[in-house]
């Protein structure tokens, strides 16, 4: 199963990714964390694993990816980016950092000053997920860089649930509105995570972007606060995430059940 994390810039997108990750790892799945944010670089470190070579960079950079951009098939549509279909167990491992069952892709980021717009990445992403076949005991987390460029960009279209985190901010409730309108528009189911509240002020947020969506409550941590400030490595109990993960344990069997 494919889950795209998204959310506000700061609500805890990656976070998240991370302790959800080693939580599904310890229930006894193998996980790929594919970093698709293409502007920050925490994700490896939240992970505690090693920055792997950039998927982008291992096809031949933007130039290489605009060409088969431009590729067109037989029946005159476009060719898509990759032709094979994209295994845990047949990615190479240069562009993998890996650690018993949890796995580390990363699409590409910007570098440069001046080098264009990031939508090659999205293109890369959305390809990549498009092509990437997993066994019954594989998730695949895709955490996203801020707001909502990469729905824009159509990069659900090989998810099978959005996840948004939100905060305790007017912004991310006004952008969970977004987010909600747009996994409609995609067909893809959507549900949210209300992050760094509890109490009173969850119960406001879930009470204004609807109760039945909100699949988590955290709290604020000041150890992860302290995690986060230092690039420190996040384990599965840095956060109560049990019931995120049980939702996505109960679709995954639903997901099984239906196929
Ligand atoms: N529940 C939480 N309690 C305390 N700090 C948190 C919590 N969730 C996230 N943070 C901190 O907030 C910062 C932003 O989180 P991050 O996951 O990087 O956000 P995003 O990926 O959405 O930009 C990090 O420094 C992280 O440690
Ligand atoms: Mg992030």
């Amino acid at each position: 199963m494919k889950i795209l994390v998204c959310g506000k810039g700061g609500s805890g997108k990656s976070t998240i990714t991370a302790v959800l990750a080693k939580n599904l790892i310890d229930s006894g799945y193998r996980v790929l964390v594919v970093d698709a944010d293409e502007s920050n670089f925490g994700l490896s470190a939240q992970l505690g694993l090693a920055d792997p070579k950039e998927l982008m960079e291992q096809i031949g950079g933007k130039t290489e990816l605009k060409s088969r951009m431009g590729r067109v098939k037989g029946d005159g549509h476009k060719a898509p980016v990759f032709s094979e279909v994209w295994r845990i167990e047949g990615i190479p491992h240069d562009i993998l950092s890996e650690k018993g069952n949890l796995y580390l892709l990363r699409i590409g980021k910007v570098k440069h000053y001046g080098e264009g717009c990031a939508c090659p990445m999205g293109v890369l992403s959305k390809d990549f997920l498009m092509h990437l076949s997993l066994a019954p005991k594989d998730f695949a987390i895709i955490d996203t860089e801020a707001g909502v460029e990469q729905l824009g960009r159509g990069v659900a279209e090989g998810v099978d649930l959005i996840l948004a985190v939100i905060d305790p901010s007017f912004e991310s409730i006004k952008l969970s509105e977004k987010i909600s309108a747009m996994a409609k528009e995609s067909n893809k189911p959507c549900y949210f995570i209300i992050n760094r509240a509890e109490g009173i002020t969850a119960e406001k947020i879930a009470a204004k972007i609807g109760k039945a969506q909100v699949v988590g409550v955290l709290p604020f941590s000041a150890s992860v606060q302290e995690k986060g400030l230092a690039g420190d490595v996040l384990d599965a109990r840095s956060l109560d995430v049990s019931s995120v993960t049980s939702f996505v344990l109960r679709l995954l069997d639903k997901k099984k059940a239906n196929a």
